[in-house]
């Protein structure tokens, strides 16, 4: 089947199979490998991208039921060539190890200070709380959100 979408802005089309999920649509089709596959069972967060402006797991929500809907990725969130503050931030703070867990992070926290600009201690923590990394002990990832945020 067909599906047509707003993808980072642009309008773009494939050819889906019924059952697919969007997260293999964005890496398989549409040439989109930002979104990881790590658990593919809505558990972990690498594959968060923003569905209509709402915070999802891509693994979760089929290709199909993005049509006519607006989707955001982590490759989505750099404006003319600039990193996303939050980008930046990973990098200034060291804040990324292996990097699987990454871009899900980046796409949630931006989500999170596009709501959220200057959040608590215990509103980061939840807001990321459905994000995993296995390598970093979070602590750094918590420095480059409060660095975005300009609370560092
Ligand atoms: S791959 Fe989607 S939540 Fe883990
Ligand atoms: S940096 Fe490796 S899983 Fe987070």
């Amino acid at each position: 089947m067909k599906i047509a979408l707003t993808l980072n802005g642009q309008t773009q089309e494939a050819d889906v199979w019924p059952g697919e999920s969007l997260l293999f649509a964005l890496r398989e089709r549409f040439g989109l490998p930002g979104s990881k596959n790590a658990c593919e069972q809505g558990e972990c967060g690498s594959c968060s991208v923003l569905l209509d402006g709402t915070l999802v797991c891509a693994c979760l929500v089929l290709a199909a039921q993005a049509e006519g809907h607006e989707i955001v990725t982590v490759e989505g969130l750099a404006r003319d060539g600039a990193l996303h503050p939050v980008q930046e931030a990973f990098v200034e703070a060291g804040a990324v190890q292996c990097g699987f867990c990454t871009p899900g992070l980046v796409v949630t926290a931006a989500d999170l200070l596009a709501r959220t600009p200057d959040p608590t201690d215990d509103e980061l923590r939840e807001a990321l709380s459905g994000n995993l990394c296995r390598c970093t002990g979070y602590a750094k990832i918590f420095d480059a959100v409060r660095l975005a945020a300009g609370a560092a």
